[in-house]
């Protein structure tokens, strides 16, 4: 039987939501990773360093007890971001890093930014302050294809941005394009990217299989089978750009399987096993450690983990949901299929 021992990994993008669903989610991404980059749209959005602050603190009283997991938090960006508190609440160590949601792109994005130059003043602050900026990085509008948000934000919006910018450090999150890969690499030291596991296992098809499949629906969309080779390539290259970021983002069931249903996969409980069923098809298990374990805190300035997780090659049935009281299922990513790997 195979055995896998490496550092602790961390998640550099988790969805935990509030209130009960808080409670039951936050202890799945605390069973495995260390820390997680905690991203902030609730309703309403976290947008100050008290909200960062009070959130924190819900999320820490739901981590069990004898988990070590640390939440960083991130600031929601407005077209009214005040820029002096955003740069305090970092340097306070309330705020990890801020994230760009353009208006209406995804989930609880309405309150977003309307247009890159509205935050340039806040732009340039973070800049200064050293503060991360964290992209939801799809182009928006009624004209453009879904499955081309990703490239026209890259050309209109990433681009000019990192180029107004220099010293800004960006993190593209949950890439899903051959024109994402491309872009990081091309900015190699200062632009980073997250890749789910979802994307590293399925493409498009995978949303109409036999059928409409809500559990597979979520933003960034599932991209073509040549995008998903790129990012496996990616992914399991070593690089130090890539890293892992599940993007788990709970939805009850009965939100997902609707008539308009919400997007999002909530992938927490089995996404180190998602990960690692990747990284032993690519014949790369031994560079799982740079991807989970080392690139992220090396691009964040933080240390590595210290302890090590443990995985054996030992098949076994993945949860089919997590159960939120009085609310209802949350379906997981595998559920009830059998994965490969079990933690020893
Ligand atoms: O699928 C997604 N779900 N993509 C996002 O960008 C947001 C997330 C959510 O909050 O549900
Ligand atoms: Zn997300």
């Amino acid at each position: 039987m195979k055995t896998l021992t490496f550092r602790r990994p961390d998640d550099w993008h988790v969805h935990f939501r509030d209130g009960a669903v808080l409670r039951q989610v936050v202890p799945a991404t605390a069973r495995d990773f260390g820390r997680a980059i905690v991203m902030p749209n609730l309703v309403p959005p976290v947008t100050t360093a008290a909200m960062a602050a009070a959130y924190r603190e819900r999320i820490v009283a739901a981590v069990p007890s004898g988990a070590r997991f640390t939440p960083l938090m991130t600031c929601y960006l407005t077209d009214g971001t005040d820029a002096d508190d955003l740069v305090s609440g970092h340097a306070r160590g309330i705020f990890t890093a801020a994230k760009l949601y353009p208006a209406h792109a995804t989930t609880n994005s309405q309150h977003g930014v309307s247009s890159i130059d509205k935050i340039h003043p806040v732009l340039g602050a973070m800049e200064k302050a050293g503060v991360p900026l964290l992209t939801h990085g799809e182009l928006v509008r009624k004209d453009v294809d879904i499955f081309d948000r990703e490239r026209l934000f890259i050309d209109r919006v990433l681009e000019p941005t990192l180029k107004r910018f220099p010293g800004l450090k960006v993190v593209m999150e949950h890439i899903t394009t051959k024109d994402g890969v491309e872009v990081v690499r091309a900015h190699r030291g200062r632009l980073g990217a997250t890749i789910t596991p979802q994307h590293l296992l399925y493409n498009r098809n995978a949303l109409f299989e036999g059928g409409l499949r809500p559990h597979m629906y979520c933003l960034p969309v599932l991209k073509r089978e040549e995008h998903r080779l790129v990012l496996r390539a990616a992914a399991t290259s070593g690089e130090a750009s890539f890293f892992l970021g599940t993007d788990t983002a709970p939805h009850l069931r009965h939100l997902k399987e609707a008539a308009c249903g919400c997007a999002g996969v909530f992938s927490a409980l089995t996404a180190v096993q998602a990960y690692l069923r990747v990284f032993a098809e690519e014949n790369a298990l031994d560079r799982f450690e740079s991807f989970a374990s080392l690139n992220g805190p090396a691009f964040y300035g933080l240390p590595p983990n210290e302890e090590t997780v443990t995985y054996v090659e030992k098949p076994s049935v993945a949860p089919e949901a997590v159960e939120v009281p009085d609310e209802g299922p949350i379906v997981c990513l595998l559920g009830g299929e059998t994965v490969e790997w079990s933690r020893a």
